[in-house]
């Protein structure tokens, strides 16, 4: 008799989601609940509450918290909540972030300082806080959102701090997961390109040649849809990747080979 695959099921699992009251955080969330895991949905808005319970009335097996990721004690905070009620976290997906655009000349050092508390050291302290989690327990998945802009000189806007933090969002989830490989804790990054979020949709609305300038430079021709990045962020975090870490997983529609 054949069986079922389970590598690519999240049944019994416990995930967190930070950024997830919409947008990518929101799929991703859906996508982990989708395939069988008890999803915390972490933001700084109220407006998780509502996502939240949006996924359960769809089925789904979801909490909302509230945390920033800039502040080290809310971050903690919160993995010993989810520690405490849950009894382990098993996924941990750092999807928290801002953008903005600046020429380099007039990039003010505040927004700079900004874009690295949300984008980098929010990356770094859910890894931290979630990874001492799982260190303990034996094992875990972590994955965080890097960029095209990690890898590419995006155009034609401009956000250098921006990008410097996605880059350096690869390479912490390289260096902490070769780091952890032993101790059975994966950290991987997925590094999304233009995906078609109500924030980039008002680009098309308010700046039709920008959006036009993209999809000239994108080799699928189109914009990546938010539930194509939840589906490569669950393939990294579930069993079926058990072999990766360290890595960067481009979800790009081909734009950072072009
Ligand atoms: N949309 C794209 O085209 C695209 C492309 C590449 C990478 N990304 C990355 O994907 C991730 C999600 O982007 P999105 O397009 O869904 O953006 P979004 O603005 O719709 O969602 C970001 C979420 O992060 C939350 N957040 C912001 N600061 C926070 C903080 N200090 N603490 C906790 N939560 C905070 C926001 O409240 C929001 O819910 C980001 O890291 C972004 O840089 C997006």
């Amino acid at each position: 008799m054949q069986t079922a695959n389970t590598a690519f099921s999240l049944e019994g699992k416990v995930a967190v989601v930070t950024g997830a009251s919409r947008g990518i955080g929101e799929a991703i969330s859906r996508q982990l609940g989708q395939m069988g895991a008890h999803v915390v949905l972490a933001d700084l808005l109220d407006e998780v509450e509502e996502t939240a319970k949006a996924l359960s009335a769809d089925g789904l097996s979801t909490e909302a918290e509230r945390v920033d990721v800039t502040s080290t004690a809310s971050v903690d905070e919160l993995a010993q909540r989810i520690a405490d009620k849950h009894g382990r976290v098993d996924i941990a997906v750092a999807n928290a972030g801002i953008s903005y655009e600046a020429d380099t000349a007039t990039h003010s050092d505040e927004e700079w300082s900004r874009v690295m508390a949300v984008n980098l050291d929010g990356v770094f302290r859910t890894v931290r806080a979630f990874g001492n989690k799982m260190l303990s327990q034996g094992g875990g998945s972590i994955v965080a959102i890097s960029s095209i802009a990690g890898v590419k000189a995006v155009r034609p806007e401009l956000h250098a701090g921006y990008d410097v933090a996605k880059a350096g969002v690869a390479h912490l989830c390289k260096v902490v997961g070769v780091e952890w490989a032993k101790r059975n804790v994966r950290v991987n990054a997925v590094g999304p390109g233009y995906t078609n979020t109500p924030m980039l949709q008002q680009v098309g609305i308010e700046r039709p040649e920008v959006m036009e300038r993209w999809i000239d430079d994108i080799p699928m021709g189109r914009l990546l849809e938010p539930s194509e990045i939840a589906t490569t962020v669950a393939f990294l975090a579930s069993d079926a990747a058990s072999g990766i870490t360290a890595q960067l997983l481009m979800a790009d529609a081909g734009y950072s080979s072009a």
